[in-house]
C-alpha cells in the first residue's frame, strides 16, 4: 500500500505557519490538519463548560468528545460555527495551558492520525513531526523572531475585530514559547532531519515558495 505523504509544518506561535500550511496544501491539492484548533476546540469547550484548566481528566474527556466538523475555513463545533472565538487570544493562551497535559493530548492522537488521507496532508502545529507524523517525509521547522510574530499577531487579531496591545502581546508570546518549549510531554522543538525555515525577513509567498521546493513526491 502507498504510503500517503505528509508535509509537517511545526513552529512557534504566530510564526505565519498556519497560513504557510494552507496555502502549501491548496497548491499540492491535499488536506489541511490545523492541529492548534484541536487544542483551541478543547480550551474553548473547557471555558464555556467552566472545567477547571488543571482538570486533566476533565479536558481529556472532553477532548475526546469533541464534535468538529472543518468546512474549509470553518469550523463547526457541535454545529455551531466558532471559527472566529477560538482565535482570541485568552482561547490561546488557555489552550497551551492545557496543551501541557497528556491525557488531553493522547485524547487527541486519534483524530489527528484520521486526517492522514489521499492524496497527502500537511500537518501545522508543535509535535506534527516529533510525534504524530513521525515517518513524514517532509518535515519543516518555521520560526521568525519574538518581535516579527508579535506584530503577525498583532495584525491578525485587529484584522478579525478583536483589540490588540503590542506590549501585552510579546509578554504572551514569551510565555507561550516558553510553556510550549519546556513542557516535558511534545516539548516544542524542531523534528530530526527537519529543514529550518527563517521568515523574520521573509514574504509568506517566500516562505511557501521554499516548502514547495523542499518537497519531491515519492516516485
Ligand atoms: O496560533 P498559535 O500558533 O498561537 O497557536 P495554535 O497553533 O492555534 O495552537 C494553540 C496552542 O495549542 C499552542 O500555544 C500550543 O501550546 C498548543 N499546540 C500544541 O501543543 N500542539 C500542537 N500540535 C498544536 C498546538
Amino acid at each position: 500500500m502507498p504510503t500517503i505523504p505528509v508535509i509537517t509544518i511545526d513552529g512557534p506561535t504566530a510564526s505565519g505557519k498556519g497560513t504557510v500550511a494552507s496555502r502549501v496544501a491548496s497548491h499540492l491539492g491535499f488536506g489541511l490538519l490545523d492541529s492548534g484548533a484541536l487544542y483551541r476546540l478543547t480550551a474553548f469547550s473547557a471555558l464555556e463548560a467552566n472545567v477547571e484548566l488543571t482538570n486533566e481528566s476533565a479536558l481529556a474527556d472532553l477532548a475526546g468528545k469533541l464534535d468538529i466538523h472543518f468546512e474549509g475555513e470553518r469550523i463547526l463545533l457541535s454545529g455551531r460555527e466558532v471559527s472566529n472565538d477560538i482565535r482570541a487570544e485568552a482561547v490561546g493562551v488557555a489552550a497551551s495551558k492545557i496543551a501541557t497535559l497528556a491525557k488531553v493530548r493522547s485524547a487527541l492522537v486519534t483524530l489527528q492520525h484520521d486526517f492522514r488521507r489521499m492524496p497527502g496532508l500537511v500537518a501545522d502545529g508543535r509535535d506534527m513531526g516529533t510525534v504524530i507524523f513521525p515517518d513524514a517525509p517532509l518535515k519543516v521547522f518555521l520560526t521568525a523572531s519574538v518581535e516579527a510574530r508579535a506584530e503577525r499577531r498583532y495584525k491578525q487579531l485587529i484584522g478579525k475585530g478583536f483589540s490588540a496591545n503590542m506590549a501585552n502581546l510579546l509578554q504572551d508570546l514569551r510565555e507561550r514559547d516558553e510553556r510550549d518549549t519546556q513542557r516535558v510531554i511534545a516539548p516544542l522543538k524542531p523534528a530530526e532531519g527537519a529543514k529550518l525555515l527563517d521568515t523574520s525577513h521573509m514574504s509568506i509567498d517566500q516562505a511557501v515558495e521554499q516548502v514547495l521546493g523542499w518537497y519531491h513526491p515519492a516516485p
